[in-house]
């Protein structure tokens, strides 16, 4: 017997938005519907200062399924990525699902429902703040933007389907793991798999062929493995396992080559055809009460905490964005974990964590409020749904399984780790609190520890937080933040002590063995309610600004990368002789990974300044100091005296790797316009971030220029956002989105003191 093939349709265009709760969108109202493509914002914010109240209420969004013969005698399911929030769905007016968190999947079985005509399909969200969904009933830290803001698709599936694959890799570290090239000798994957079907009659029942196939980077078939299984009478779910053993020359996945294979399972009966394809990673994670181990190695997680929005649209971005914040955080700023705070982020940024080596700590929806029985019930399944979209991604190495910061509930917090092991044994929990002596029914104890506020401690040794009388798998999720809120645009002495408070916990973190790691707060500053922030409705909490603009924190970071990946040298300083008070440019901070840097102000003599090894002892690459034991008044000049460029020289190994030149008398020389990505798919509200930077004579930011800047575009491509932005601390970022018509698009930006600067990307088919 032949099979229609199952098709997985994205189903993201062609909407009719419009505000209100509408089971069916009235024709008298259909005028004033927008035509819309997901993902989608319901209501887009100014940059700061707005009423976050403005989205807290119910948005509907329509669309006809058209009938097709392709449903003839199949299942069709809709599957929502996410839908903020309370999802109510009807299907010519009569509601057929709801789901009320907004970060986690939901799909509904449409066959009972479809017919040879109608079939409109009206999805309601409400941005409410609704006190029985979480992460709400109290105060948060950020927003959740309306609106159906990630993917939807349609699947017609035979009637039997392959829902969902699982497979973990075992018995991947032995003596045989070779350590230089990362390869086990034997290795096996546990594949399980989760067949539905309508339920069968005696007649329908049947035998179902599971075939699966393993294949490397290369794509060459390493391994396959078929069994067969009865399908009974009345059956309409089973869970097969099986494994594919004695794996040989399996590479591993790691954080420096993260080495992808292909799993790819069929089902076939004699009525039904169906598979499953994912990449998977062969890799061992494991926290202990002496830190994390990846692949029998020890290796200290230097992470940061990650927001899913954007400025203007929220969490309305698609792939090529979020996939974008991944490598900022992996290549550009050299982390090797992030966290999702604080909920299950977009599948594209965690199928990007995977193939560059990025760690994660995935999350559940939540901010230090418990909500009563039905609210928790809502958490749990949230934990199921989290690790069932996500058990296959080599990155994930933790589950959350506590709402962020929420005290101790014993019976709450039991569950949400029995749900987490029933699904998934080969990964630990943890639950991320902020008080002591907290209960600890995780496997590692995950503290935001925020003890530094300039004094002497920058973070607090295990026991005293956990109160145990041992040490305990631990880790430091987040610290900084609210202690000092930074702009990009404040002043040099105020970003010396935000670098400084970075750099101290880390140096903690790294010094305790016991500690796993830390994860900062956080990658980037983020739109907050009133209750939060600075008054405009931004938490500058970021090490980088909300365009993802480095501020100078960025760079402590950066700088403790092996110079064989990146040469970083990064003076924390404007080069000024008034910025900072009393007119003193010393103590200058240069973050740093080369052995020495020379240090030559005018044409005085040169002076070699080494890693502060004495304050910073266990970063790998501590910063570098130039202070007035090594440069006298006389040599620098004081105030009212005549002031001098510098020059800055790195070494490595004796050679001359990188020199940073700041002029006496920075001039306004330069724009720059730098774009994430050269080239986007069309028809994908695919975006790329594009950066403007006003450079000196000597490429430096020109930090106190306040000029506007005009973008226009010709050809298919819009600018997300206002077209007219002031440059903020000499730079400013924005989003460019791809449109339906393939071709070059020009980016001009104007400004009244620089001549105008085009960019152009071309925009594919794919
Ligand atoms: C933490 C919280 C974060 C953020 C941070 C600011 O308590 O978990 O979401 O609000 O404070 O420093």
């Amino acid at each position: 017997m032949s099979h229609t093939l199952n098709q997985v349709e994205c189903f993201n265009d062609d909407w009719h938005f419009i505000e209100g709760h509408y089971t069916t969108i009235p024709l008298d109202k259909l005028s004033a519907t927008h035509q819309v493509t997901l993902p989608h914002n319901a209501l887009d914010l100014p940059y700061n200062y707005f009423d976050e109240t403005s989205y807290q209420r119910p948005f509907t969004y329509e669309k006809v399924i058209t009938w097709r013969d392709a449903f003839k005698n199949k299942q069709v399911w809709l599957h929502f990525d996410g839908a903020m929030a309370n999802a109510h769905v009807y299907l010519d007016g009569k509601l057929i699902c709801q789901h009320k968190d907004g970060y986690t999947p939901f799909e509904i079985n449409l066959t009972a429902f479809l017919s040879s005509e109608g079939n409109k399909l009206t999805v309601v969200v409400d941005g409410s703040e609704n006190p029985n969904i979480p992460p709400f009933g109290g105060q948060i830290d950020y927003l959740t933007y309306a609106g159906i803001y990630r993917h939807v698709w349609l699947k017609t599936k035979d009637k039997i389907r392959l829902k969902n694959v699982r497979a973990i890799a075992t018995n991947i570290i032995d003596d045989n793991v070779n350590e230089q090239v990362f390869v086990t000798q034997t290795a096996s994957l546990d594949i399980t798999t989760y067949i539905e079907s309508v339920p069968l009659t005696e007649a329908e029942s049947t035998h179902i062929q599971l075939s699966a196939i393993l294949k490397n980077k290369a794509n060459v078939i390493v391994a396959t493995k078929t069994i067969d299984i009865q399908l009974d009478k009345g059956c309409n779910e089973i869970n097969p396992e099986f494994s594919l053993s004695d794996l040989k020359d399996i590479e591993l996945w790691d954080i420096n080559n993260p080495v992808l294979y292909t799993l790819e399972v069929t089902l076939t009966s004699d009525s039904s055809e169906d598979n499953f394809i994912r990449k998977i990673g062969f890799r061992d994670a494991t926290f202990t009460d002496h830190g994390f181990y990846l692949n029998g190695r020890r290796l200290k997680i230097r992470g940061i905490n990650r927001h899913q929005s954007y400025p203007y649209v929220g969490y309305a971005m698609g792939d090529h964005a979020q996939r974008a914040d991944a490598d900022l955080i992996k290549k550009e700023l050299k982390f090797n974990l992030v966290r999702t705070s604080h909920y299950p982020q977009a599948s594209s940024f965690l199928d990007r964590c995977d193939e560059i080596g990025l760690l994660v700590f995935e999350e559940i929806p939540g901010w230090q409020h418990i909500g009563n029985e039905a609210w928790q019930e809502v958490t749990i399944d949230c934990v199921k749904r989290m690790i069932e979209r996500d058990w296959n991604h080599a990155s994930i190495i933790l589950w959350g399984v506590r709402i962020n910061e929420s005290p101790d509930n014993q019976s709450f917090y039991e569950k949400t780790n029995a749900m987490a092991k029933s699904l998934d044994l080969s990964r630990q929990t943890g639950g991320v609190r902020c008080i002591p002596n907290s209960q600890l029914l995780e496997d590692v104890y995950t503290m935001n520890d925020f003890i530094l506020n300039g004094g002497e401690l920058a973070l607090r040794d295990q026991q005293v937080v956990t109160g145990l009388d041992k040490k305990v798998p631990y880790m430091v999720t987040e610290f900084n933040g609210h202690m000092f809120p930074t702009k990009r645009f404040d002043s040099e002495l105020h970003q010396v002590e935000h670098v400084t408070r970075h750099l101290r916990v880390m140096n903690a973190y790294y010094a305790d063995d016991s500690i796993a790691g830390g994860i900062g707060w956080c990658l980037f500053d983020y739109n907050t309610h009133k209750d939060f922030g600075a008054g405009d409705r931004i938490c500058y909490h970021g090490i980088t600004d909300m365009f993802r603009i480095p501020k100078f924190a960025a760079y402590a970071y950066k700088s403790q990368c092996d110079p064989k990946e990146e040469i970083v040298l990064q003076p924390v300083t404007v080069w000024a002789r008034g910025e900072r008070p009393e007119c003193l440019v010393l103590p200058t901070m240069i973050l740093t990974n080369c052995d020495k840097v020379e240090f030559q102000v005018g044409d005085h003599t040169i002076k070699t300044v080494y890693p502060s090894k004495n304050r910073y002892p266990h970063l790998p690459h501590a910063p570098m100091f130039v202070d007035d034991s090594i440069i006298s008044a006389e040599e620098f000049g004081l105030w009212g005296m005549k002031w001098s460029s510098v020059t800055m020289r790195g070494y490595l190994n004796g050679e001359c790797v990188r020199t940073v030149h700041m002029p006496e008398n920075p001039v306004a020389t330069e724009l720059t316009v730098v774009s994430d990505y050269q080239s986007l798919p069309v028809k994908q509200r695919a975006q790329t971030r594009v950066m403007v930077n006003a450079l000196d004579q000597c490429q430096n930011l020109l930090w106190f220029i306040d000029d506007f800047i005009t973008v226009t575009i010709e050809g298919d491509a819009k600018i997300i956002g206002p077209n007219q932005l002031i440059l903020k601390g000499g730079a400013i970022g924005f989003w460019i989105e791809a449109g339906n018509i393939p071709g070059p698009i020009t980016i001009n930006v104007s400004s009244n003191r620089f001549k105008t600067v085009s960019l152009s990307i071309s925009l594919t088919e794919e």
